[in-house]
């Protein structure tokens, strides 16, 4: 009864002709302002970007970017973020990756109502929510390692549509521990957004549907089900983009904010010594030891801290950074263009930091998920242990402070993502963890047919959150639940 899906959905074309690839410059986006100390004001509105040269894109934008400016967070200091949606649709912003008490986590029913009023109801009753109009202010008293985040719409049914028209951001931890270290800084530290789209005739970004519930009929749910691609790959908002570097160490930090597709990028030439990258950070920050690649494995929502030396290529190359995942789309990512020489005062450290290595004999209780498609009635859906998203049932009730496994079984790619924590990946396929998986995670991406142990420590708040697939149209489908620490 079931309709066949490929595990990534298929790559929707686009409609107008696309520019050569390496003609647009990479921008990185700007740094929010504060409007008072540790006070941010985020707006999200409609607005026009120019992503395709001389074509306008109707966006979602934090500020009217997309990108959305960079909130930078410092540990140990509380930044309040207020949010006012000027939005015709409601929104809900998450952190993801914040250890952020549950009332500022952006729970998918916390909407923000749009500021000009909203009469479109709430696709589910939850009678818990909390419901904004117009503003809100989201709290976060953040004491947490330096680390890459992001933050992005998070509104139950409509996270893939909202994040793809652009409702996504960098969110930078800094801490002194970081601050201490002799890595690359400044222009030499580079953000980079990795995201897809496709566009349409009149410029626009294209989408099955902007209704997921259309999308939940069988027979109409490609290229929904599987999660949507697209045939370009932007970085930080641009196609194919260009940038001049110094002949010195990079620091590139890597975020997958495709709601589908996965990447597998690699430097082409590869540098004529040793791997081409050596991963200094994941989600939860820096690694203890840095780790080479050859190439990077990224998923959905995964970030990943990686150090390229450009000192090791002449002056004048070119180097592609490539995706040898890249079914539907040219396999470029973004060029490096090594522009001249330079003093290099950046190293990497042989010992980053300190992680707190969580054992099995800690874990108190052993929870099992199954990430797998199902039906919900006549429809489609993605569903965790044979249910769809309830905001009245928490799957799991963990203890503040108490350690716990979850293990988790799937059919088909899943990144999966827990709010709240970071959590260490103990087995793969009943072996030793993957080469990613080191360090402190928030976000794991299962193959078809894997299964996964991750543990973690819940000693962040007591309340009510959520872990999901981050494939954003799984998410929409029903693939996430409740958890509430208690
Ligand atoms: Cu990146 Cu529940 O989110
Ligand atoms: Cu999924």
């Amino acid at each position: 009864l079931l309709p066949t899906h490929t595990s990534t959905g298929s790559v929707l074309r686009s409609a107008l002709p696309l520019p050569p690839p390496f003609q647009v410059p990479l921008r990185v986006p700007r740094v929010l302002a504060p409007v008072a100390p540790d006070r941010y004001e985020l707006i999200a509105r409609e607005a026009e970007a120019e992503i395709l040269p001389g074509v306008r894109t109707p966006i979602w934008g934090y500020d009217g970017t997309f990108p959305g400016p960079t909130i930078e967070l410092r540990r140990g200091r509380t930044t309040t973020v207020h949010h006012r949606n000027d939005l015709p649709v409601p929104t809900v912003v998450h952190l993801h990756g914040g250890r952020t008490p549950p009332e500022s986590d952006g729970y998918p029913t916390d909407l923000v109502l749009p500021t000009r009023g909203w009469s479109g109801g709430h696709s589910r009753h939850d009678p818990a929510a909390r419901i904004a109009h117009s503003s809100r202010d989201y709290v976060f008293p953040l004491d947490q390692r330096a680390a890459l985040l992001w933050y992005h719409d998070h509104r139950m049914d409509f996270t893939g549509p909202a994040v793809y028209r652009g409702l996504a951001g960098f969110a930078v931890v800094r801490d002194d521990e970081e601050d201490a270290l002799p890595l690359p800084r400044g222009d030499r530290e580079i953000p980079l957004l990795i995201t897809d789209r496709a566009f349409a005739a009149d410029g626009s970004f294209a989408y099955p549907s902007l209704d997921p519930s259309l999308t939940r009929v069988p027979g109409v749910t490609e290229p929904y089900t599987g999660g949507v691609l697209g045939d370009v790959i932007l970085v930080n908002g641009a196609p194919w983009p260009v940038h001049e570097v110094s002949a010195t160490r990079h620091r590139l930090r890597l975020l997958n904010a495709s709601n589908a597709r996965r990447y597998e990028l690699s430097l082409d030439p590869p540098p004529p010594d040793g791997p081409a990258f050596v991963q200094i950070g994941s989600d939860g920050g820096l690694l203890e030891r840095p780790v080479a690649h050859g190439s990077l494995v990224l998923a959905p929502a995964e970030r990943l801290d990686a150090v390229v030396d450009f000192g090791r290529y002449p002056v004048g190359t070119e180097v592609t950074l490539v995706n040898r995942l890249g079914t539907g789309t040219t396999g470029h990512v973004m060029r490096f263009r090594v522009a001249r020489r330079d003093r290099d005062d950046t190293a990497i450290p042989p010992r980053l930091s300190e992680v707190e290595r969580l054992d099995r004999a800690q874990a108190t209780v052993t929870r099992d998920f199954a990430f797998r498609s199902g039906l919900l009635g006549d429809r489609h859906g993605w569903l965790i242990s044979g249910r769809a998203f309830d905001a009245g049932h928490a799957v799991a009730r963990p203890r503040l402070g108490d350690v716990e496994i979850w293990r988790f079984v799937t059919d088909l790619h899943h990144p999966i993502h827990l709010h709240l924590v970071h959590f260490q990946v103990l087995a793969r396929g009943g072996r030793e963890p993957g080469p990613y998986d080191g360090g402190l995670k928030d976000t794991v991406d299962l193959g078809p047919g894997e299964a996964v142990e991750v543990i973690t420590r819940f000693d962040g708040y007591r309340g009510r959150y959520v872990f999901h697939c981050h494939n954003a149209e799984h998410e929409d489908m029903g693939m996430m639940a409740t958890f509430d620490v208690v």
